[in-house]
């Protein structure tokens, strides 16, 4: 049946787990406003027939009260059951966007960055892909997106899922995908020229397949001076340093001087300590409270003067402009790190094997032939 219906409505493969639920909703509307404009074409046609004009019959000049009482109560009836219909689909709806601006406490987090025209992806191992975005299939991942430029929109028809990417601001969006494969990535906000072209892929991956494809990928690179961020200069010689996500942040933190203000052990300072800042739940100096999650990081740091912490002085310069995508990104994931249960810090996180011991080479989907394919053998 819902195979049936897909087709017929000429829908994409549902590749995400939520992707059936939010079809159901859509087959259940389309299903119900057929079957009522179905019934109301009938009636029509019925009355046409039945009231046709005969000369035979008058037509009767008084209404007949107990006929017109009868009319009102179908009428109110079918009107109750139209609103409660809508009721019906608006709460079924809500639950769903619920769902999927609720991303899983356990998702992976990986840094989106838009710009005319591509998109480029950050993990957290600090590696970065370009038009392609790989993903461990069976786990949930959250983006956690920004745009250099324009208003973008992160669209992948096969998992049901659309987000805007905005200039200064950190949008999230989250998906699981049911099995290994390749899902095309679309920008669903014009934004110049290139707008049809700024396409991508998501590659669903195995665990072990993800791991080795995150860690062939090439390092970020931030625009930052100094040689940390970059390949050593003579390749071969040296062994590439390897810098978590979390550890670029901490890089960034210092060289743009935000540990003047912030400190990492907890005490406050200038500003509030950024120890379990990430997800908590920060008290404002308007009396009302905001989960510090990476929209409101991303937001204090372009605009701090917006929404003050209470009890600190709003001396805070707006970071807009001097800060890049992938460095706020790097922030982001530096705060989130600082915020996790003690056992796992910075340094924990680089420690973490980033490769099984013998995971087997990567399959790729044979739909992946163009983009990102460069990096595999
Ligand atoms: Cu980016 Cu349209």
């Amino acid at each position: 049946m819902n195979e049936l219906l897909r087709r017929l409505l000429f829908l994409p493969r549902q590749a995400s787990t939520l992707a059936p639920q939010i079809d159901a909703l859509h087959y259940a509307v389309i299903l119900t406003t057929f079957a009522g404009s179905a019934l109301v074409g009938l009636v029509a046609v019925a009355y046409v027939i039945r009231y046709r004009h005969r000369p035979a019959t008058p037509i009767p000049l008084a209404p007949d009260p107990a006929q017109e009482r009868a009319t009102r109560g179908v009428e109110i009836a079918g009107a109750s059951l139209l609103l409660l219909l809508f009721v019906v689909f608006w709460v079924v709806g809500f639950r769903q966007f619920v769902k999927l601006e609720s991303p899983p406490a356990n998702a992976l987090i990986i840094q989106v960055a838009a710009k005319q025209w591509m998109w480029t992806f950050t993990y957290p191992n600090g590696r970065g892909s370009k038009g392609v975005l790989f993903v461990p299939a069976g786990r949930p991942v959250r983006l956690s997106m920004s745009s250099r430029d324009v208003i973008h929109s992160f669209y992948v028809p096969e998992f049901r899922i659309k987000k805007d990417v905005i200039p200064g601001r950190t949008t999230e969006v989250w998906f699981e995908a049911r099995e290994p494969g390749a899902y095309s990535v679309y920008c669903a906000e014009y934004c110049g020229e290139g707008h049809s072209t700024m396409r991508a892929s998501v590659v669903a991956l195995s665990d072990s397949d993800y791991a080795l494809a995150i860690e062939r990928l090439p390092p970020l690179e931030l625009e930052l001076p100094g040689p940390v961020y970059r390949e050593p200069a003579l390749a071969g010689t040296a062994p590439r340093e390897r810098l978590s996500l979390a550890r670029m942040g901490e890089r960034v933190a210092t060289e743009k001087g935000c540990m003047r203000c912030h400190t990492v052990d907890g005490t406050p300072h200038i500003g509030p300590t950024w120890l379990g800042m990430y997800g908590s739940v920060v008290p404002l100096s308007n009396g009302r409270e905001m989960l510090a999650d990476a929209a409101y990081l991303t937001d204090s740091m372009m605009d701090p003067r917006a929404l003050i912490h209470r009890g600190y002085l709003p001396v805070m310069p707006s970071y807009q402009g001097l800060l890049s995508v992938p460095e706020t990104g790097a922030i982001l994931e530096y705060l989130r790190v600082l915020s996790k249960p003690a056992a796992a810090t910075v340094n924990a996180v680089e420690r973490a094997p980033l490769v099984a011991p013998d995971s087997p080479p990567i399959r790729l989907p044979s739909a992946l032939t163009d983009a990102g394919s460069e990096e595999m053998p």
